[in-house]
């Protein structure tokens, strides 16, 4: 098979966030976060697990580190907990907290292993969501005030940030659905925080300009290929749609291009308007330096007229994964290649993709993840093809280095290329960390 060449300087990495690993949640002054609380709440999280050890990261850092040299990665993306480093998000800094990014920053440059640092993957401190959390607009001087302090402290190191992980999901499942921390179902608070992340987001942008530290910083949405259930134009219409909620809900505003009218329209008639200000919409185009792009699926749209949003998921005709989503490896290319058209061709991090994969280790204590070497094979053939096209994609960071906390999943669904004993806490690399440590020493995947 031919090797498919990616691009020199492309950049191989892991991404992690810090509540699904660190453990560690009431050592050295850590504040709590909303999902300390949600998971010690019976009945949120599937398998009753809570991210009170996690990987236990937080005491096994170097180790980790080792083993992420030892795969030999290239870069690393991770989150700082907000309420590790500001016990209660706002005030007080707790220097303790501080002093493990740092701890953190440096033992990965030492391997040379670039950091990508997330402000924001979903742990609010508890705090301040006491004071209202997204649904406050004073959250976008929080959130900037706390993007501040990790400027002046990790930004002589830290040259590529990302504000936000995943809006669209931590604003709706998390506000509208309930389904994740904090846990409300409330189509007006659910209004507020979509625009209040968005501004929070522009405003953190606007700070690390102001910091004059230099770096890069971008936001990283969530997404999917959306495809049409059949060829007919209502349907072809269905998944404009679509794309108006998701896709052009998170990215529009961020290049300029403001929300969508269908989603406007929505929120207004039913009392759930954004609470837009004027102003807010050229601090949150504020220019960014790159896309951050998260990918796992596609989504199968029908049209569905006259009922709520006009637009319906239909039945999944591909293998199903774990998560219960398709095992769909063009997807990533397919939307790399329709994100990078709709918005002038940015550069591109894809910052997470992955694969679910729930093999266990064998006899031989060896974990033979077949379907994640097969799936990201796909995945990146997919990526080649929409970097010869024309996208300038310059990094991939595979979802995740090992095994961790996977929100309402709790512990029951595996993405790492190492695999994590929750018991022991050993990790044993899969499979495919070995098939990967050959994609980043060739530079390539066979296609
Ligand atoms: C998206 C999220 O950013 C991450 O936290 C999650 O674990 C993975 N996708 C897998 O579902």
């Amino acid at each position: 098979m031919p090797l498919l060449t990616f691009p020199d300087g492309f950049q191989w990495g892991a991404a992690t966030a810090a509540y699904q690993i660190e453990g560690a949640c009431r050592e050295d002054n850590r504040g709590l976060s909303i999902w300390d609380t949600f998971t010690h709440q019976p009945g949120t999280i599937q398998d009753g697990a809570t991210g009170d050890v996690a990987c236990d990261h937080y005491h096994r850092m170097q180790e980790d580190v080792d083993l992420m040299a030892g795969l030999g990665l290239q870069a690393y993306r991770f989150s700082v907990s907000w309420s590790r480093v500001m016990p209660f998000g706002k005030g007080a800094i707790n220097e303790k907290g501080l002093a493990f990014y740092d701890r953190l920053i440096d033992a990965l440059l030492a391997k040379n292993i670039e950091p990508m640092l997330t402000l924001y993957h979903w742990d609010l401190p508890q705090s301040l969501q006491d004071l209202g959390g997204w649904a406050n607009r004073s959250i976008t001087d929080w959130f900037a005030d706390y993007a501040n302090l990790m400027f002046e402290r990790y930004g002589d190191r830290v040259k590529k940030w990302v504000t936000l992980n995943e809006p669209y999901i931590f604003t709706d499942i998390g506000h509208r659905r309930g389904v994740m921390a904090p846990g409300i179902r409330d189509l007006a608070i659910y209004g507020r925080t979509i625009h209040h992340a968005h501004l929070a987001h522009g405003k953190a942008v606007q700070a690390l300009r102001a910091s004059g530290k230099g770096g890069e910083i971008g936001i990283t949405n969530a997404n999917s290929s959306y495809e049409p259930a059949d060829d007919t134009p209502e349907t072809a219409a269905a998944v404009e749609l679509a794309r108006d909620f998701d896709s052009r809900l998170f990215h529009g505003p961020v290049f300029g291009k403001g929300y969508p009218q269908s989603v406007l329209d929505y929120h207004d008639a039913r009392n759930a308007s954004l609470p837009i200000e004027e102003g807010d919409m050229a601090i949150i185009a504020s220019p960014t330096d790159f896309l951050g792009t998260n990918l796992y699926s596609r989504s199968l749209i029908q049209a569905s007229p006259g009922r709520g949003v006009g637009f319906a998921f239909a039945a999944p005709r591909l293998p199903l994964l774990p998560m219960g989503y398709e095992a769909a490896p063009h997807a990533l290319g397919d939307f790399v290649r329709w994100v990078s058209k709709e918005y002038g061709y940015p550069k591109i991090y894809i910052t997470e993709n992955g694969v679910c994969d729930n093999t266990e280790p064998g006899p031989d204590g060896q974990v033979n993840d077949a379907t994640r070497v097969e799936l990201l094979g796909g995945f990146l053939k997919g990526l080649h093809g929409a970097i010869n096209d024309g996208c300038d994609v310059r990094a991939f960071y595979q979802w995740s280095l090992y095994d961790n906390f996977e929100w309402a999943f709790g512990n029951t669904k595996r993405f790492g290329m190492v695999y994590t004993d929750f018991d022991s806490l050993k990790r044993i690399p899969k499979r495919s960390a070995a098939w990967y440590s050959e994609v980043i020493r060739r530079n390539g995947v066979e296609g």
